[in-house]
């Protein structure tokens, strides 16, 4: 039986296509190529070049592979341009998500791993956040992320299709296949070493009056390794017969904007210019996660925490491969 990873020419879905095998499990990956790169795909592992949104598309690999769970990655999940074509993220993020939940029934595959995010929490009230706190996105990402958890809610509790939603805080560094090639480059440490790299002029730091520790907003920033290798506990936990879940996933630590800044220029050796300009609308001043739930169920344990340790994986993916994939991307 395989697992079918959807999404997983992207960041975080080719790193766990790469550590699902590294665990001796049977993949195939379905993406379009919008936002993924045909290269992050570990070799040997079948790419199927094709729309979640398409039906045609899900039950012909349905019909023609053995396929005992989904790991769905694939989404628009830029907060900005969410904001300005919020059409296109219903669209792909809850509209083609139906799509999938719709052909697994009906080829009765009902476990699923799904992405979700910090966003689903807008401001928090009080961090660390849990799982329990109030669900409040400010923006249509995090909505439609929101909305799509709910709709998993009716699909077990009507369908019977058990799935684990895991909200990822901020995924960051490599393994040394496998790293962070984003266009456009919206997230800090990637942004921080493009400058080091000379690829951009400086760091624009969005808003320096927050009540943090230095002004900066904190983020809590995850291996992307650790991340991948939650999503491996989650398959076994639906194998296992377990019941639907939504867990976090964070290291449980907040670094500033200024941190990282300090801690990439250690790492990298390079001075880092950077540029204070105006808070963005709707930046939260701090997430931090808090991870005891999937701790406690499933026996999760991050390993590469050290944030030195994620921005120097990061940095040395980055100098390896200073063009991302490259000009043969797409
Ligand atoms: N990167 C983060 O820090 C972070 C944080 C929270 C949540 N997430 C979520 O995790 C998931 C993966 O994030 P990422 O950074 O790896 O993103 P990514 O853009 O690198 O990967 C997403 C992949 O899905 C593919 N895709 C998109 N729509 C598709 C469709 N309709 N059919 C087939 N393929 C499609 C893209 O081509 C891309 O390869 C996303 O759902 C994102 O919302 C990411």
């Amino acid at each position: 039986m395989a697992t079918l990873v959807i999404g997983g020419a992207g960041y975080i879905g080719s790193v766990t296509v790469e550590q699902l095998l590294g665990a001796g499990e049977d993949v195939i990956v379905l993406d379009n190529l919008s936002r993924g790169h045909r290269e992050a795909v570990a070799e040997g592992v079948k790419l199927i070049e094709g729309d979640m949104a398409s039906p045609a598309v899900l039950k012909r690999i349905f019909h023609d592979h053995p396929i005992e769970a989904v790991v769905h990655f694939a989404a628009h999940s830029l907060v900005a341009e969410s904001m300005i074509h919020p059409l296109r993220y219903w669209e792909n993020n809850v509209q083609a998500g139906i799509t999938l939940v719709r052909c697994m029934l009906e080829a009765q595959v009902r476990k699923l791993v799904f992405s979700s995010t910090a966003a689903v929490y807008g401001e928090p009230t009080q961090v660390p956040i849990t799982e329990d706190m109030p669900l409040a996105p400010t923006n249509t990402y995090g909505l439609t992320k929101l909305t799509f958890e709910r709709i998993l809610r009716d699909a077990e509790r009507a369908n019977g299709l058990r799935s684990v939603c895991l909200r990822y805080f901020n995924a960051a560094g490599a393994t040394e296949r496998a790293g962070e090639d984003h266009d456009p480059e919206t997230h800090l440490i990637p942004l921080v070493l493009e400058v080091a790299a000379g690829k951009r002029e400086k760091l624009a730091v969005f808003g320096d009056d927050y009540p943090t520790r230095d002004g900066t907003c904190v983020r809590d920033y995850i291996h992307v390794v650790d991340l991948a290798e939650a999503h491996i506990l989650a398959i076994r936990h639906l194998r296992g017969g377990g019941d639907s879940r939504i867990y976090n996933l964070g290291n449980g630590k907040g670094f500033t904007v200024r941190e990282i800044l300090e801690i990439a220029r250690a790492v990298t050796g390079h001075p880092i210019p950077a540029e204070i300009r105006p808070r963005r609308a709707g930046d939260p001043a701090t997430l931090i996660a808090s991870s005891e739930r999937i701790i406690r169920d499933l026996g999760w344990r991050p390993q590469l925490g050290d944030i030195r340790e994620i921005i120097r994986s990061a940095w040395s993916w980055h100098q390896r491969h200073p063009r991302g994939y490259g000009a043969s991307a797409h």
